[in-house]
């Protein structure tokens, strides 16, 4: 078994460039392929390889082709194939030490790696979640427990009116931590952003000025490091400053752009990331491991565990005391956690962070590369700055006296629809933008060109089909 599907797993990297990002098809037909009742015997592997082969792999968008530029999505690598492959086969369940020493010792050690390329206090604690989602919820379940007046995990909010920060372009999932904290949704304050969409320190000091006096509880402020519309990275080290005098939990999301941080070019972005108090990162974005593996750091573990830590007969550790009594989940939300630290041991050992610094780097430079073509342009704008590896652009022709937005989103979908480059979309200050994020070692400045001939082509579609 292992030998078929390791033939198909390495002519899918080998054929991976050369393949359409996503073959056009329908629920419909896919049901038609795969529908059946709940199999009542066995079929011979081989048979149902044959079926990964034919609807799978020919019906997926191709994360890892060198011009999937959408959303923010690693490519996934070989080598962590290999090692979830490995992860699976071993089935170790890292709840604790005791359930996997190795695995958690491992996992530990890639803590404490992250935490020297980002330039985290090594004092800090930190495990690997499901994704960037998570780790924010965990941070700002930490923030809260530590910031409400009373026993918040004992007793609740007991209606303390708890107040969270976060720029109008922070990811949806602050909102939704909000949400599932009990703070609630409408009590995640909207802040500012400047010219260049980064948070205004003068609306997030007024705000929680505001909100104070008005007798709310101001607890926690978000700094997004890269927001996953424009990649804008807010001041940290200035908001470490504000979020020090109203006494704020800082928690800092990194999930797509923390890791640039190991980017010479982007490193004075990060240099107060050691003042924030918890940080969300996303190895499955820009550390290019496939997806599963999130991230979250907290500067203090004892805020950590008062946020998280239970115990009960049937988890109590018996018989071993220190670093072997050591739990996962006195950190975070999961329980039964799958050994996500394989993929990453794997991959940094294998390519070391010299070479991993140097490939974000080079994902910057592709995407201030194709600013440059488009500024070049007279017919296309930036829409903008590139902070980081996100560019957001549109078709906009002298004279043209439509609908500038119904117009771009036809060339999104014709880009999507031809094959060979995807792109995806934001909204920059209320206009539609076509919106690229190179998070790619494949990448090359020669995708770029190709990818803005691809516009071009698909320019001339979506006017040929308005008319
Ligand atoms: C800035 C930011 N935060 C959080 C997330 C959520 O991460 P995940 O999809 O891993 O849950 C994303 C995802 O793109 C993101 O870009």
């Amino acid at each position: 078994m292992g030998r078929a599907a390791l033939d198909l797993v390495a002519e899918y990297f080998d054929t991976l460039a050369a393949r359409a990002v996503l073959r056009p098809t329908t629920s419909a037909a896919l049901r038609r392929r795969l529908d059946e009742p709940a199999p009542s015997a066995g079929e011979p592997f081989a048979d149902l390889l044959g079926t990964v082969r034919e609807v799978v792999e020919e019906f997926s968008r191709h994360n890892g082709h060198p011009r999937f530029f959408g959303y923010v999505s690693s490519p996934g690598m070989p080598v962590a194939a290999m090692g979830s492959m490995i992860a699976a086969a071993f089935n170790i369940n890292v709840t604790c030490w005791r359930s996997g020493p190795a695995a958690t010792e491992m996992e530990l050690l890639c803590i404490r790696w992250i935490k020297e390329m980002l330039g985290y206090p090594a004092d800090g604690a930190g495990l690997l979640v499901s994704g960037g989602s998570m780790a924010n919820f965990a941070g700002i379940a930490a923030a809260r427990s530590a910031k409400a007046p009373g026993n918040v995990v004992r007793d609740g909010l007991g209606g303390a009116r708890m107040r969270l920060y976060a720029s109008e372009e922070a990811h949806f999932s602050i909102r939704k931590a909000a949400a599932m904290l009990g703070i609630g949704a409408a009590n995640l304050r909207s802040v500012k952003t400047d010219a260049d969409l980064r948070m205004d320190l003068a609306d997030l000091d007024h705000l929680v000025r505001q909100d104070r006096d008005a007798g709310h509880l101001p607890f926690c402020v978000v700094a997004s490091a890269g927001t996953a519309g424009t990649g804008a990275v807010d001041p940290i080290g200035e908001i470490a400053d504000l979020a020090r005098a109203h006494n704020l939990w800082l928690h800092v999301d990194g999930a797509y752009g923390g890791f640039a941080a190991m980017a010479p070019s982007a490193r004075a972005f990060f240099r107060r990331i050691g003042e924030a108090d918890s940080v969300a990162l996303d190895p499955h974005k820009w550390l290019y491991l496939p997806v599963g593996c999130g991230c979250v750091l907290y500067r203090d573990a004892a805020a950590a565990r008062a946020a998280f830590s239970e115990n009960a007969e049937y988890t109590r550790v018996v018989g071993l005391e220190g670093d072997e009594a050591f739990a996962f989940w006195d950190y975070g939300p999961e329980l039964s956690r799958p050994f996500r630290a394989l993929d990453l041991w794997l991959l940094l050992k294998s390519v070391g962070t010299e070479a991993i610094g140097q490939a974000i780097e080079d994902n910057i430079a592709c995407a201030k590369y194709f600013a440059d073509l488009v500024s070049a342009t007279d017919d296309f704008e930036m829409l903008a700055p590139v902070d980081l590896s996100i560019f957001c652009f549109r078709y906009r022709p002298r004279g043209f006296a439509g609908d500038l937005d119904a117009l771009n989103e036809r060339v999104m979908l014709e880009v999507q629809r031809g094959g060979s480059s995807y792109l995806s979309n934001a909204r920059v200050r209320g206009a539609f933008a076509l919106r690229g994020c190179v998070l790619n070692y494949r990448t090359t400045k020669r995708d770029m060109e190709i990818l803005l001939e691809d516009v071009r082509s698909a320019v001339g579609q979506a006017l040929s089909s308005a008319k």
